[in-house]
């Protein structure tokens, strides 16, 4: 037995030391050491060395043990600084790098940089409101009835807050229109006696509302235009319209207007654009050549007093928009679900 042992190690040493590879190694281990290998079937034997002489080749078995797994371990950490030393030499700095990977701005943050680039190259300001509102801003002080169904919870979202005595529940701003009470509130109170109260708003916020499917997102973004001052007149909407679709959309773009109704503009309009594809002699994907933008109207008598401003006096003009929707038309996207812009999926947003 003594003989085998020595065979053994005599075997594993030259085995080692002509092994190139970590697995390699640990071939050799198993094949030895593991629990069907050579040596570990050899001391298994042990047991029937006589017993006078079981000491001595115990001994012998265990020294040449820790010696085969002390080669083995030795060879492996040897190895191992090779390599580490062949990456060393094989590093040629002269080389090019390899270039970080380049984020960008997400879609939508691009589409509202851009939209407040245009509004603001003609003198509109951009405002924030309250993305939390009450229901006096976003609905009572616009002219919406007691029992609109947009004020009830299937549209809207409301805090589960103490309803304020003046403003009515807490909710969710659910369109940019809450803006246009605030604005006016603001500017009558900075506006000296005597001087016209003139606006040029652009709010351009998150919005809530409770839908979500292929076409909405729970959050969504509006903008919202309002210009208050002496004779306003559709004819300043119609101009700052055509200018905004022919700026974002292209300049072979053209807009129109057609009678719409909502509670706080009066008329009221919906806001079409000329369709990018067939350059509105219509297709399949528009309506007769036209694309439906969103809303816009002049300013109803009851929101110019609800904001402190005199209707005998001033006029206005207000639009709100989505940008979401707007995003879309502009890069012709045709979208499968809309809830991907939010999705955060890599793939689909590295294209913007
Ligand atoms: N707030 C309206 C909406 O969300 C859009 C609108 C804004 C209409 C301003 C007219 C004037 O649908």
């Amino acid at each position: 037995m003594e003989e085998n042992l020595l065979h053994i190690k005599n075997d594993v040493v030259s085995l080692v030391m002509d092994a190139e590879s970590l697995t390699e190694l640990n071939q050799i281990y198993i094949e030895f050491l593991g629990r069907s290998g050579i040596l570990t079937k050899e001391l298994k034997k042990l047991k029937s060395v006589p017993e006078e002489k079981r000491p001595e080749v115990g001994k012998l078995a265990n020294e040449i043990k820790n010696t085969i797994e002390t080669v083995i371990s030795d060879k492996k950490k040897s190895l191992k600084i090779n390599k580490h030393a062949e990456r060393v030499e094989k590093l040629d700095i002269t080389k090019p790098g390899i270039k970080p990977a380049k984020g960008s701005l997400h879609l939508v943050t691009q589409a509202i940089k851009e939209i407040s680039q245009v509004f603001e190259s003609i003198g509109f300001t951009r405002v924030r409101y309250p993305e939390v509102e009450w229901d006096w801003y976003a609905f009572e002080a616009l002219n919406f009835p007691e029992d609109h169904p947009a004020r009830d919870d299937w549209e809207t979202f409301f805090i589960d807050e103490k309803p304020s005595e003046k403003y009515g529940p807490m909710i969710l701003t659910p369109h940019t229109s809450s803006g246009q009470v605030r604005e006016m509130i603001n500017v009558a109170k900075s506006t000296h006696k005597g001087q016209s109260p003139s606006i040029r708003m652009l709010n351009l916020a998150k919005c809530y509302r409770r839908q979500s499917d292929v076409s909405h997102t729970e959050m969504f973004h509006q903008f919202e235009g309002l210009v208050v001052d002496e004779n306003i007149t559709i004819g300043h909407l119609k101009g700052v319209l055509e200018y905004f679709v022919k700026s974002f959309f292209g300049s072979e773009r053209t807009s129109r207007i057609r009678p719409y109704q909502f509670q706080f503009t009066e008329p009221s309009f919906e806001v079409d654009i000329s369709c990018g594809i067939c350059k509105g002699k219509g297709c399949k994907l528009c309506k007769e050549g036209w694309l439906e933008l969103g809303g816009a109207g002049m300013v109803h008598p009851n929101v110019l007093k609800a904001g402190g401003i005199d209707p005998e006096k001033y006029t206005g003009f207000a639009f709100g928009w989505g940008v979401e929707r707007v995003l879309m038309m502009k890069e012709g996207m045709n979208l499968p679900d809309l809830r991907l812009i939010y999705s955060n999926r890599i793939e689909f947003l590295k294209q913007f």
